[in-house]
């Protein structure tokens, strides 16, 4: 299935993983670069040299394309995508903060550059930086979607701008992807039902919950992580973003955070008198990471709070990552068939 962006990718399916921390690891990566699509392995809790062990691991076992995903405002993101543009990773997809530098970067050894964005203002300056591509998130996406609903945000975005656009956002299946191909997009990165499957890094009972969650038990708050973020509700992820932080507890958090990243005190305390609204960031970052990893990494979503997008409703099983990447793909196919040959 040939589109503007599998052939700007070197894809065979428009069908991408994107990243997801802790759980687009080099296994579900290359599964999915395996299967035609295009895996991209998270940075997010990884250091410079685990950035860079991942990547050899993944080219060690496909010779296809991949990717590297960073999200530059978060402490260590910058040294990783470093590490992406030395290993000459031919896809490097980044969001939150300027990119201009890594796009020269990839571009110097012909790779593509990727600028996931929620809006169309920011699809507008990352074709205007020189992005290649951009990944499209719409509001019923896990963890960072904003306002706008992918079924309009796709089509908008389409005719903002002349790139290949990946549709993210409320992708599960072949409708799914006939639906973004039908918008005008070139391909589906799916988050929520690619965690579900048998390679993903997620905890066995973390998938078993996205099964048996439907599409209205997710809820979307900024009182988590300090962004407008997407959660599986549950009695946890409820009582944990009731209430915005006040400014003790900020404190508290954002000074205890900054230990656990290892950074100077001094500049947080300074930030919390000058400017709070970082300041604030840094204490729900610091805050979100534990509760964030018991759901993933221990499966406890009583105690956890786990990312996840409103697809989780469309999801019925946990297959391995490349029969699912095929039977998405299958299922588009006949599906754009048939209508094809329906009488108008
Ligand atoms: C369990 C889970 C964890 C995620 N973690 C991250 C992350 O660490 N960094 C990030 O930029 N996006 C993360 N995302 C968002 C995905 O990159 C992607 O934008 C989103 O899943 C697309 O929407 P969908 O879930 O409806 O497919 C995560 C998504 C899920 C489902």
């Amino acid at each position: 299935m040939k589109t503007a962006a599998t052939k700007l990718l070197g894809i065979e399916l428009p069908v991408v993983l994107p990243g997801m921390s802790w759980i687009s690891k080099p296994d579900l990566v290359v599964a999915v670069s395996e299967a035609g699509g295009l895996g991209i392995l998270a940075t997010g809790p990884l250091s410079a040299d685990e950035t860079r062990a991942s990547i050899r691991a993944v080219r060690a076992r496909t010779q296809r394309p991949f990717g590297v995903g960073v999200t530059l405002m978060m402490p260590g993101a910058v040294e990783n995508a470093k590490v992406a543009l030395e290993e000459r990773v031919p896809v490097v997809n980044y969001q939150l903060g300027r990119g201009d530098w890594l796009i020269q970067g990839v571009h110097g050894y012909g790779g593509k550059a990727v600028t996931t964005v929620t809006s169309v203002r920011h699809a507008r300056s990352a074709e205007r930086a020189g992005a290649d591509a951009l990944l499209v998130t719409g509001h019923e996406a896990a963890a960072h979607g904003e306002d706008v609903s992918t079924m309009v945000l796709v089509p908008a975005v389409v005719r903002a701008v002349d790139i290949p656009v990946i549709a993210a956002g409320g992708f599960a299946d072949g409708h799914g992807l006939a639906a973004a191909l039908a918008l005008g997009a070139g391909a589906v990165a799916m988050g929520t039902r690619l965690a579900a499957t048998q390679e993903s890094g997620l905890h066995e009972l973390t998938k078993k919950a996205i099964v048996e969650k439907g599409v209205d038990e997710t809820l979307y708050t900024n009182h988590f992580d300090g962004m407008w973020a997407r959660l599986m509700k549950t009695p946890r992820s409820v009582a944990e973003t009731r209430r915005p932080m006040g400014f003790a507890e900020t404190a508290w958090r954002a000074i205890r955070a900054a230990r656990a990243l290892g950074m100077p005190l001094r500049p947080v305390v300074d930030r919390l008198i000058q400017n709070p609204d970082q300041a604030r960031l840094l204490a729900y970052f610091g805050a979100s990471i534990p509760l964030v990893e018991k759901a993933t990494l221990q499966g406890d979503i009583e105690g956890g709070v786990q990312f996840i997008g409103q697809a989780q409703g469309l999801v019925e099983d946990v297959p391995r990552a490349g029969e699912l990447v095929r039977r998405t793909v299958a299922d588009a196919r006949s599906i754009l068939e048939e209508l094809a040959g329906q009488p108008a």
